[in-house]
């Protein structure tokens, strides 16, 4: 076992998720309030040729799963020649996305060919309406177009993130439901998480007990065995690939198998989706530091991974908005 990521909790940190942006051109409610404009500026952005290069290290320390997310990763210039550079790293074995899917239909095959396979695309509502007004913009069909052709191109699987509101779209899952099924996608329910103070606004929902709700009424049989490389919990409808999943930070939290850590635009590794602990790994590669100076920092800092996040009891604490790290 080359994995020398271990934090002070026994996990092992085997995924990272790198946020290519912080930017959007959506708005969704409970992610980034309308208008919002406050965005990392370029001049911090770290470049490809240094993002792939903290990202390197990370994978020369064990790490094996790559995501790509945003803001909209779709949305970053050249994001195809960075999946690239990040799939052909020794040692990757698994390089996935998550994107609204807005620009999917036009990028899905240079995606596929850059190595990118799995696939999670964000959809609250198949209802044009609802999802013009959770997302700020009426385009549903972009989305739609996208999905089809990632689907033909042969990414697999594709997962369908859709985050449960209350009063919002709770009506509209059955439909998105027999819609996934039928695509053959795994649909995920999401409960919303207090992050930044659109996260905080957005109403939550017990997603544990719809998900068995919907198990239930369709057949569903739970997969016990695949607890899988992330925060969700399957059920499918027999033999072979999940059909549906809960992802439940709040009402059953998922931290003590927690894989993960995550890298801002800028180079910031961030420890816990639920904490503001950080450490400025960009700005330390913009001093001039050496690899093996870049690995210690990361090695200490992963030593002091939280915990768990503390979304119910102390829900004011995420102060950044979930753009900043992509989920
Ligand atoms: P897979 O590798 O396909 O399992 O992906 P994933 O579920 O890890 O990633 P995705 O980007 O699709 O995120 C789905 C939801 O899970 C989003 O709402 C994320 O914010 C949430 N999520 C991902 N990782 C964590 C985590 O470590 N903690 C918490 N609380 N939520 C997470
Ligand atoms: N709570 C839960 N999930 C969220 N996402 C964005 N903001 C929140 C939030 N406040 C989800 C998006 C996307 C995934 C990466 O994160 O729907 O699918
Ligand atoms: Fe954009 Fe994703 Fe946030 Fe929606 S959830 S505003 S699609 S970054």
């Amino acid at each position: 076992n080359r994995n020398r990521l271990i934090d002070g909790f026994g996990r092992q940190i085997n995924y990272l998720r790198v946020s290519v942006t912080d930017r959007c051109d959506l708005r969704c409610n409970y992610c980034l309030p309308k208008g919002f404009k406050g965005f990392e500026e370029p001049s911090h952005w770290l470049s490809h040729e240094e993002m792939a290069r903290l990202v390197g290290i990370f994978v020369s320390l064990g790490v094996g799963k790559i995501r790509l997310t945003g803001g909209e990763p779709l949305t970053r210039r050249g994001i195809s020649d960075f999946a690239s550079m990040v799939s052909s790293l020794e040692g990757v074995e698994d390089l996935s996305l998550s994107t609204n899917a807005t620009r999917l239909a036009g990028q899905a095959k240079s995606l596929y060919l850059a190595g990118i396979r799995r696939l999670n695309v964000s959809l609250d509502t198949l209802d044009k309406n609802c999802f013009a007004s959770i997302t700020g913009r009426d385009c549903l069909n972009e989305v739609l177009a996208g999905l089809d052709v990632a689907k033909s191109v042969g990414f697999s699987p594709i997962k369908l993130n859709c985050v449960v509101q209350p009063g919002v779209n709770v009506d509209t899952l059955h439909a998105l439901f027999e819609y996934s099924l039928k695509q053959d996608f795994i649909l995920r329910l999401i409960e919303t998480m207090p992050i930044g103070e659109t996260g905080r606004a957005a109403r939550y929902v017990d997603v544990t007990k719809l998900g068995a709700d919907m198990a239930r009424k369709y057949g569903l049989l739970p997969q016990l065995d695949d607890t899988g490389t992330g925060p969700a919990r399957y059920w499918s409808m027999g033999e072979g690939l999940a059909n549906f999943g809960v992802i439940t930070p709040r009402s059953q939290h998922f931290c003590e198998r927690c894989n993960r850590v995550r890298l801002g635009v800028d180079g910031t590794l961030y420890l816990c989706l639920g904490h503001e602990d950080c450490v400025p790994l960009g700005a330390l590669l913009r001093d001039g530091a050496s690899n093996s100076d870049i690995e210690s920092t990361i090695l200490t800092a992963i030593a002091a991974k939280p915990e768990r996040h503390h979304f119910n009891t102390q829900p004011d604490k995420v102060i950044r908005f979930m753009a900043q790290t992509g989920g």
